[in-house]
Order: structure tokens, then sequence, then C-alpha cells
């Protein structure tokens, strides 16, 4: 058998794509609640074009996003019935501080995530708890101006502290910060930096990922602290890149855009800036501010685990203008003639989750954690709410057996497998319903019609089974 025998089995939501319950339980507003769906939604959540509150020309799909707040037992019921034993969710910072700079947490708030957490417990699942997913109170952005100021760290330590006496005995697993290098390609959604006209932007980035970098240690360092137990991963938007050729220019490109996401990971894994980043910094003029003992909490307060997302590989190029276009996961991509594309144009490689899983261990020789990987589609469901979803079957199938190559055949310590939007919710990039993940359906559309009525899909019975299995099973039959 390649896969360990407590491997974690499960999927994985984000709280504002998923609760929406955006006012209620004393919860304050947030980044992630004022990225509209349509045309704007972009330049919003790249920090090009201001929206810090609700307006009446857009529609906003996290207010009620599929209802999570209210309807978390009957999904959570649903996973278990999966078989999950893992179940990846995130804390809506806003719900525990509603403006993110009091002293006092709001208890209702704290509540809301012990009964759900309790709700897990019951079924045998562990919580696999993101402390924020790109998520920030709005009010930190409008007075602070978010990461970029060094107030932040204190915030954010405060929320940790927080949750982790709070919930010792119910979470024992723990990320920092969601996919932490999208700061640097969607830094409103990713990070709640929005940039003022002539400012500059990289500067603002590099000194904002250093105030997370600093914050995400300091996380770790308290969590062992409030308990042992504890086990603390980061998170990387992973996806090796290839050379768009085997031109020696197209190589070294490729190594570049994998430094600029490993970067991150770097610091947070083996405690040091990279030597290559430095240089780069330097190169272009850029200074990150740190004060004294910066550097040795990083070094000292090193993650425990590797956790990534995975939805495809991705090409460099010395000269991108010449080479195609292809979409990605908030990354801009060029095309690989040898992959498949999804509807929404994101390259299918399988392979491609074996070959970014080896980088990793090489490079982290820690365990990993797939925390996300899935295929986004349009499902079409019949009347009783049932999904025909050979397409995610396939792709998960291929998926799982890639990443059990990895295991077997290459050595790999793996911890666990959850794959994203376990029931459908709300697209990140896009903001829409339609573009879906999940084994559950959900009957609602991009503009908030439907009845919020859960279904299962075919792929609901078949990923129940590759759990059942421990992956052993991966046919569709
Ligand atoms: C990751 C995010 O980038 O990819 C999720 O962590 C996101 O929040 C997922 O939903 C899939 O992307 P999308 O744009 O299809 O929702």
């Amino acid at each position: 058998m390649p896969l360990r025998k407590d491997f974690l089995w499960g999927g994985a939501t984000a709280a504002n794509q998923c609760e929406g319950g955006y006012n209620e339980g004393g919860r304050g507003l947030a980044n992630v609640d004022v990225v509209p769906i349509g045309e704007d939604r972009f330049p919003i959540i790249t920090g090009k074009m201001k929206m810090f509150d609700f307006d009446d020309e857009h529609f906003y799909p996290a207010k009620e996003a599929i209802d999570m707040y209210h309807r978390y037992k009957e999904d959570i019921a649903l996973f278990a019935e999966m078989g999950f034993n893992v179940y990846r969710l995130s804390i809506a910072w806003s719900r525990i501080f509603p403006k993110g700079d009091e002293a006092e947490p709001n208890e209702e708030g704290l509540k809301f995530y012990e009964e759900l957490f309790k709700e897990c417990q019951k079924y045998g699942i562990e919580p696999l708890v993101t402390i924020t997913h790109f998520d920030v109170p709005m009010h930190l952005i409008k007075e602070y101006g978010s990461w970029r100021s060094r107030e932040m760290i204190n915030f954010y330590e405060n929320l940790c502290r927080t949750l982790f006496t709070r919930y010792k005995g119910l979470v024992r697993y723990w990320l920092t910060f969601n996919e932490i290098n999208v700061l640097l390609h969607a830094p409103f959604m990713g990070a709640g930096l929005y940039f003022e006209e002539g400012e500059n932007e990289e500067q603002v980035k590099y000194q904002a990922a250093h105030h997370e970098l600093v914050a995400s240690a300091l996380a770790t360092k308290i969590a062992h602290e409030v308990d042992p137990e504890n086990q603390v991963g980061c998170m990387l938007a992973a996806g090796k890149n290839y050379p768009h050729s085997p031109k020696p220019e197209d190589v070294l490109a490729a190594q570049k855009a994998d430094h600029d996401n490993y970067f991150f990971i770097d610091v947070q894994s083996r405690g040091e800036y990279p030597a290559y980043k430095l240089k780069e910094l330097e190169r272009k003029g850029i200074a990150i501010q740190m004060e004294d003992g910066d550097l040795d909490l990083l070094k000292e307060h090193t993650v425990d685990f590797i956790s990534f997302s995975y939805y495809s590989s991705r090409v460099a190029a010395a000269e991108p203008e010449d080479a195609d276009e292809s979409a990605g996961n908030l990354f801009s991509a060029i095309k690989n003639p040898y992959l498949e594309e999804s509807e929404w144009g994101w390259q299918i490689d399988p392979l491609g989750l074996r070959t970014t899983m080896n980088d990793l261990y090489d490079r982290y020789q820690k365990p990993l954690f797939i925390v996300e990987n899935g295929l986004g589609t349009v499902d079409t469901p019949d009347e009783n709410g049932y999904v025909e979803d050979d397409y995610r079957i396939e792709y998960l199938a291929k998926h799982i057996q890639a990443m059990k190559d990895a295991v077997e055949l290459d050595g790999v310590d793996l911890m666990g497998y959850t794959t994203w939007g376990c029931i459908d919710l709300v697209s990140a990039s896009t903001g829409e319903m339609k573009k879906r993940y999940g084994f559950i359906y959900v009957d609602r559309d991009n503009y908030g019609n439907g009845t919020l009525n859960r279904s299962k899909k075919k792929s609901f019975y078949w990923y129940k089974k590759v759990i059942e299995t421990n992956g052993e099973d991966l046919s569709n039959d």
C-alpha cells in the first residue's frame, strides 16, 4: 500500500467562498467581501481599482456564497458520508476580530467555529485550519494599509494566540497564509494591498511579504508553545515551471519563475532569505525594512510541513511575448502544446503534480500535504440535482495516481490530500458559481438565484470508494 495508513483524505474550502453570512454574528467587513463578479473583478483583486465597500452596480457573491454559515452541519454530514478524515477550512478573521485591531475577540465568531469543529469531531474529522485564506478586515486596510504596515504583525499575532488557545484540543493542523505567493499576483484579494498612483508596487509587495513571513514564524512559535501537538504548515500556490524550449535562456527563465514562488517557502521552511532573492531585490533597489530579531525569528520557527495547491504546471520563456498565452490560477500563463485545457483554459497536467512534489520534497525534506487540487467545470444536473461528472472523476483519478507514484516510486513523504471545493462554492479568480469543483452540487447561479439545495454528484460515490480503499481503487464503474 503506497499511502500511509493514517493518510488524511478530505476536501477544502475557504470561509469567504462558502460561508456567506457576511454581516451576521458580529462579523466585520473584509477585502474578500467587496470583490464583485464581472469585468471589474480583476483590476480590483490586483489592487489597481479601488473598491473598499459595496456599491449598487455590482453583485458581490461572497455576501451569501453557499450559505455554509447556516448549513455547515448538513455539509459536514455529507463530508463524513464520503469518509473524510480531514476537512480543510479557513477562519474569517473579521468574525473573530471584526475590525482587526480590537484587544478582545468577538465571542459569537469564536463560538461559531467551536461548534463547527465539534461537529467535525463528532465524525472523527480532523480540521485543517487556514488562519487566513486571502482575507483581511477592511478596517485594517483603511486605517493601516494592510500588510504594508508592520502593525499587522501584532494584529495577526493576537488572532493566532486567540485561536490556538481557544481551539486547543479541537484543532491540530494549521496553515498560516493560504497561497502566500499570490500576494505578488493578486495583492488586494491576497493581502489587502491597494496601490496609489505612481507607487513602487514591488517595494510595497516585498515589504508586505516580509511582514507576512515574520507573522507566519511568530504564529508557528506560538502554536508550538500553546500546544506541542500543533503542526503548522506553509501553503504555496505550486506548479513546476517548464522551460518553453530547451534553449538555455528558457531554462534559466523557468528556474527564475520557480524561485519567485519558492522564495516564500524557502523563508518559511529553511528559515532564511535565499541569496537569489536578496540579490534580485538589491538589483531592483528594493530595501526591505527589518527589525532586530526578525531574522532570528524566521530561523528558529520554521514550519513542520509543506502544503500546497496544485492545478497545473506552468511554462516560462525568456521572451514570453513570442509565446502563446493560456489562462492560469491568478498567474499569467504560457500555453503548453502537450496539454489539454479545462473550460476556463487551465492546463491539465497530472504528471506535473508528481514532478512538483519531487521538486518540493527534494528542496525541503519535510512532509508534504496537497491541500488543493481539482477541476473547475460547468456541471449540468438532472431534475434530482444529480450530475454525471465523469470528467471530474477522470481528472482526479489521474492526479491521485500521479500523487501515489510520487510516494511509491519516488519516496516522497505525503501526509494527505484534500480536493479543492469539495462542495461547489464561489470561484476566487472569477467570482462565478458556475465554475464548480464539488462532489456536492449546490443549486445557485452566478447572480444568487437558486434554492441552495445540496445534492450528490457521481463523483461523490467515487471519492467515497477511493477513500475507503485508501486510494487503491481509482476505477470509475
Ligand atoms: C486557489 C485558491 O487559488 O485556487 C482558492 O486558494 C481558489 O481560493 C482555487 O478558489 C481555485 O481557483 P478558482 O479561481 O477556480 O476559484
